[in-house]
C-alpha cells in the first residue's frame, strides 16, 4: 500500500492563527476517485470548505499530484493523496469514482463498468469506515445506491440514514433553468427534484418553485424536460470528452457541505437526496432529506403535486424500479 502524504505548508499553524473555523469539530472528508474529471475539481472544493480539517484524496493513480497541487491552498485542511486505503476515521466519502458517459450513452450504459468500482469501494469503506456517511455521485445513482446498500448490508455495516445518492446538481440545473425563464434571481431560487438521478426519473417539482412565478404549461414541460437531459446536454457539447465535471463537482461539494453542516449539528439543513425511503413503494427515492448528527434524520414526503407532476410520478417508477432492482441483483450475484 502506497500512502503518499501532502500537507499544506504550515496548515496547523493556520488554523492556530485564529480561522474563523478554529474551534468547528475535527472532520475527515474522502473523495474517491480524486484525480479523475469530477474529483479534480471536488478536491478543490473540498479544500474550500472551512468545515473539513482533513481531507484524503484517493485515485487508483496520480493522486499524489493532484495532492501536491490541491494542499498548496491556503485554507484549514490538511490534505493526503492515497493510491491504497484512505478511509480511516473518515466522517464523510464522497465518491465520483468511474467512467463517464460519451455521446449516446445513457447513464445505465456504465453499469458494467462502474458498479464493479462502487462495490470494491464500499466493501473498503465497510472496513475502514463503517460509520461515515457516504455520498454515491458514480453512475448510474439508481443502482450504484442500492449496490452499496447491498455490500453494506452483508458486510453488517449497513446504516440506511449513512447512504446517499447525491442528485444535487439535478437540483442545481432545476434552479438555474427556472430563474433564466422566470426571470428571478437564482439565488433566491429553490426547486425540489425527487424520484432519481437518470432521464424520466428526475422528476423537478416546478409546482413548488420559489418565488413564484406561474409560468404556463408549456414552460414548466420544457423546463422538466431540460432539467431531465441536462446530463445529455453536456455529453453532447463535450463531443466524447465526458460529462459534467465541473456544475457535478459543485453540487457534490454543496451536498458535501449539507452533511458536514447536518453532523455539526447546524438545525434544519435539508437537501434533495437518493437515499432508502417509504415516500413511495420504492425502497430508494429522491426525496426532500432533513440532515442532522447521524446523516438522514427525517426523509420529508413530496407534497401535493401538480396533475403534470403526477404523470411524471408514474411514469417514473417502472424505470427506477429496474435500475434499484438491477443493482441489488448485481451486488448479490457477483
Ligand atoms: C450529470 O447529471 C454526471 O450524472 C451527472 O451530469
Amino acid at each position: 500500500m502506497f500512502r503518499f502524504v501532502a500537507r499544506s505548508a504550515g496548515g496547523k499553524h493556520l488554523l492556530r492563527r485564529g480561522y474563523a473555523t478554529e474551534s468547528a469539530p475535527d472532520r475527515k472528508v474522502a473523495v474517491l476517485g480524486a484525480a479523475g474529471g469530477i474529483g479534480q475539481p471536488l478536491a478543490l472544493l473540498m479544500k474550500l470548505n472551512p468545515l473539513v480539517s482533513r481531507l484524503a484524496l484517493y485515485d487508483i493513480a496520480n493522486t499524489p499530484g493532484v495532492a501536491a497541487d490541491v494542499c498548496h491552498v491556503n485554507t484549514r485542511s490538511e490534505v493526503s493523496g492515497y493510491l491504497g486505503q484512505a478511509l480511516e476515521g473518515c466522517d464523510v466519502v464522497v465518491i465520483p469514482a468511474g467512467v463517464p458517459r460519451k455521446p449516446g450513452m445513457t447513464r445505465d450504459d456504465l453499469f458494467n463498468i462502474n458498479a464493479g468500482i462502487v462495490k470494491g469501494l464500499c466493501a473498503a469503506i465497510a472496513k475502514y469506515c463503517p460509520n461515515a456517511l457516504v455520498n454515491m455521485i458514480s453512475n448510474p445513482v439508481n443502482s450504484t445506491v442500492p449496490i452499496a446498500a447491498e455490500v453494506f448490508k452483508k458486510a453488517g455495516t449497513y446504516d440506511e440514514k449513512k447512504l446517499f445518492g447525491v442528485t444535487t446538481l439535478d437540483v442545481v440545473r432545476a434552479k438555474t433553468f427556472y430563474a433564466g425563464k422566470a426571470k428571478v434571481n437564482v439565488a433566491d431560487v429553490n426547486v425540489p427534484v425527487v424520484g432519481g438521478h437518470a432521464g424520466i426519473t428526475i422528476l423537478p417539482l416546478f409546482s413548488h418553485a420559489t418565488p413564484k412565478a406561474n409560468l404556463p404549461e408549456d414552460d414548466i414541460k420544457a423546463l422538466t424536460k431540460r432539467t431531465q437531459d441536462g446530463g445529455t446536454e453536456v455529453v453532447e457539447a463535450k463531443a466524447g470528452k465526458g460529462s459534467a465535471t465541473l456544475s457535478m463537482a459543485y453540487a457534490g461539494a454543496l451536498f458535501a457541505d449539507a452533511c458536514l453542516k447536518g453532523l455539526n449539528g447546524v438545525p434544519d439543513v435539508v437537501e434533495c437526496s437518493f437515499v432508502q425511503s417509504t415516500v413511495t413503494e420504492l425502497p430508494f427515492f429522491a426525496s426532500k432529506v432533513r440532515l442532522g448528527k447521524n446523516g438522514v434524520e427525517e426523509v420529508l414526503g413530496l407534497g401535493p403535486l401538480s396533475d403534470y407532476e403526477k404523470e411524471g410520478l408514474e411514469k417514473l417508477k417502472p424505470e427506477l424500479k429496474a435500475s434499484i432492482e438491477k443493482g441489488i441483483n448485481f451486488a448479490n450475484k457477483s
